[in-house]
């Protein structure tokens, strides 16, 4: 069988750590022609360093709260490849605290990052994918937003409205031919936690196989481990998802009082 994304042109922003690096890596491995992005010249130095053995890897420096920034690294990948045919925005930022901690400074680094990033990386896709009649656009949320996770009402918002837009695009644009999937990872061992890696976490290799195997079959909502997908599916039921928020306030509400900061 042929690998979808053998040969195929990919951008991957939040490509220099945890599960962007990981896809890109993978996505590298397969034949994939790969622009990795971060918002740090370090991280992007980092990422050329590991990445050295593959000539099919392009990187690029890019904050993805800047539409300009968004806009010229689609436009370069097009300028040499001619095409675009997975974008993954996949950048982001997330934080866990009680609400009084949400300053406007946190809401609006949050939306900038989680929401406007993913905007700008939309908007500046289907300007190439309508065009060439093809495409998938791959949107990263969270369990959180499915959740509503207590302790987390920022990141929540932003996220939810990850999905929401995704689910609305997926079906203005099937009859184009331009295929749109939301990612909503669970507990993934990455950077993204500081050093106080969940549990239950899995590893990026996983969740890597998963995402990938989920795009290549053009699903709309990959929600995993599995765990988590059975917990989505049991939280439909309101008296379940009732008590399992309560469960999970409770725990973070004993966290927040024995370590305030
Ligand atoms: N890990 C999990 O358990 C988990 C669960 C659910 C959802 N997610 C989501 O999955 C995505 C990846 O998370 P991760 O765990 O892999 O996080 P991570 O290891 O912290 O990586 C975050 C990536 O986003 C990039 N980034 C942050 N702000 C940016 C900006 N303004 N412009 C461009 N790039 C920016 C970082 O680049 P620089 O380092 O160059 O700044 C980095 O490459 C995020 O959207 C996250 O919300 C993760």
């Amino acid at each position: 069988m042929t690998d979808a994304f053998r040969g195929s042109v990919a951008i991957v922003t939040g490509g220099t750590s945890g599960i962007g690096l990981g896809l890109c890596e993978e996505l590298l491995r397969r034949g994939a022609y790969v622009y990795v992005v971060g918002s740090r010249e370090s991280s992007v130095a980092k990422a050329r360093e590991q990445f050295s053995r593959y000539p099919n890897a392009r990187y690029a420096v890019v904050d993805v709260k800047e539409n300009a920034a968004v806009e010229k690294v689609v436009g370069d990948c097009v300028a040499e490849f001619g095409r675009l045919d997975y974008m993954f925005n996949n950048a982001g930022i997330s934080q866990s605290f009680p609400y009084e901690r949400a300053t406007l400074e946190v809401w609006k680094d949050m939306i900038d990052t989680n929401l406007w990033g993913v905007i700008y990386g939309v908007n500046a896709a289907l300007g190439v994918m309508k065009g060439q009649g093809s495409g998938q656009i791959v949107n990263t949320s969270s369990f959180a937003a499915l959740f509503c996770t207590p302790y987390q009402p920022v990141y929540a918002t932003t996220k939810s409205a990850v999905i929401a837009l995704t689910r609305s695009l997926r079906y203005e644009y099937e009859p184009q031919n331009i295929i749109f999937t939301v990612i909503c990872p669970g507990n993934v061992a990455t950077p993204i936690f500081q050093g106080e890696i969940p549990p239950d976490a899995i590893t990026v290799d996983e969740a890597v196989r998963i995402i990938l195997d989920g795009v290549s079959k053009k699903e709309l909502m990959i929600v995993f481990p599995e765990y988590y997908a059975n917990l989505y599916e049991m939280c439909k039921d309101p008296a379940v998802s009732d008590k399992a928020m309560k469960m999970h306030a409770a725990e973070k509400r004993e966290h927040f009082r024995q370590s305030p900061e």
